[in-house]
């Protein structure tokens, strides 16, 4: 699928699996030099792919099964392995984004359109969602913030907006009414462009299954997993507050910022502590870090703000 958008090659060919385990050895041991020490077609090969970032944590992703098998995805299905079993069938071929609004160059965008001139970056990322459980993610993609500049972010645009496809024939779950669909979310500006905010167009060596929000989801790793919105399809540039789908649904449990915060407990649960998915049944559950442990990028982003009003 990736070969549409990139010289014809998959991701899984420019970048050979093993050399991709190694990678973090890579980064944590002699960094950069002994990257570029490579020998060989490998080392081209793997430059072409997504290049490692210092925003990345050292801690060990959990498995690509993992990650694909227990998700949230409303639309294909309320429980954890309906998305795997029923995100199948959404064809992502043709995929286009819409950006407008405050915007000096609306329009309408290739997935080609969108990776042209974009370099991709592993970004391997703690994800902690709202009801309490969390992974560590090895993402692939680029700062939201480099799409945002390309379409020109006019100076009255205070919030981006973001939409997820709609697509009834292959969404079971959209005829039930858990939420008002389409599922919708959004920043603020600043928070859209600060360099951790990225747009995922893959998880390890791959594209991104559909489970996952395939071909391109929102990730913000310092706030609940539900503002990381997936397979968008309009990003717009706003003057005002745009709606957000929890928060529309229960505006009491989920507000806009979602800020991952230890000290606020959900209604109906603690926000303490967290249980890592594959990290066995008897594992012991672990503190939640304020910010999702993201603090000394983003804490400033909030800095004068009532964290538990604005939760
Ligand atoms: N985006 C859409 N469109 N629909 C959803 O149901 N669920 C959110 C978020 N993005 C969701 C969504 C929630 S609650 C979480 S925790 C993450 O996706 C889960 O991402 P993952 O399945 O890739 O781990």
């Amino acid at each position: 699928m990736a070969g549409r958008w990139k010289n014809d090659l998959k991701w899984s060919d420019v970048t050979p699996k093993p050399l991709w385990q190694n990678r973090r050895q890579i980064l944590t041991g002699v960094g950069a030099a002994a990257f570029a020490g490579l020998a060989g077609p490998g080392r081209a090969l793997a430059e072409l792919a997504a290049s490692p970032s210092a925003f990345s944590t050292d801690a060990a992703p959990n498995t690509l099964e993992e990650i694909t098998t227990y998700n949230n995805y409303y639309e294909f299905g309320t429980g954890k392995d309906d998305p795997s079993r029923n995100a199948g069938k959404m064809d992502t071929d043709g995929w286009e984004v819409r950006i407008d609004g405050l915007v000096d160059r609306p329009g309408t965008w290739t997935m080609d359109d969108i990776l042209k001139d974009t370099a991709l970056e592993d970004r391997i990322y703690r994800l902690r969602c709202v009801e309490a459980w969390s992974m560590i993610v090895p993402w692939v993609g680029f700062e939201l913030s480099d799409l945002l500049a390309k379409v020109g972010v006019q100076s009255g645009a205070k919030y981006v907006a973001f939409e997820t496809a709609l697509l009834p024939d292959v969404m079971p779950g959209v005829h039930a009414r858990v939420l008002d669909w389409p599922y919708v979310e959004g920043l603020r500006l600043d928070e859209a462009m600060n360099p951790l905010t990225i747009l995922a167009v893959g998880l390890y060596d791959q594209p991104i299954p559909n489970q996952n929000g395939a071909p391109i989801r929102l990730v913000v790793p310092w706030k609940y997993g539900f503002k990381s919105i997936k397979s968008i399809v309009r990003i717009t540039l706003t003057a005002d507050q745009p709606p957000t789908s929890w928060n529309q649904a229960a505006a009491n449990e989920y507000g806009f910022y979602a800020n991952v915060n230890p000290e606020v407990s959900h209604p109906r649960w603690s926000q303490a502590t967290e249980r890592r998915i594959g990290s066995g049944l008897f594992a012991k559950r672990q503190p939640t870090e304020m910010f999702n442990g993201y603090g000394a990028e983003v804490a400033g982003l909030y800095s004068g703000m009532d964290l538990a009003r604005n939760f």
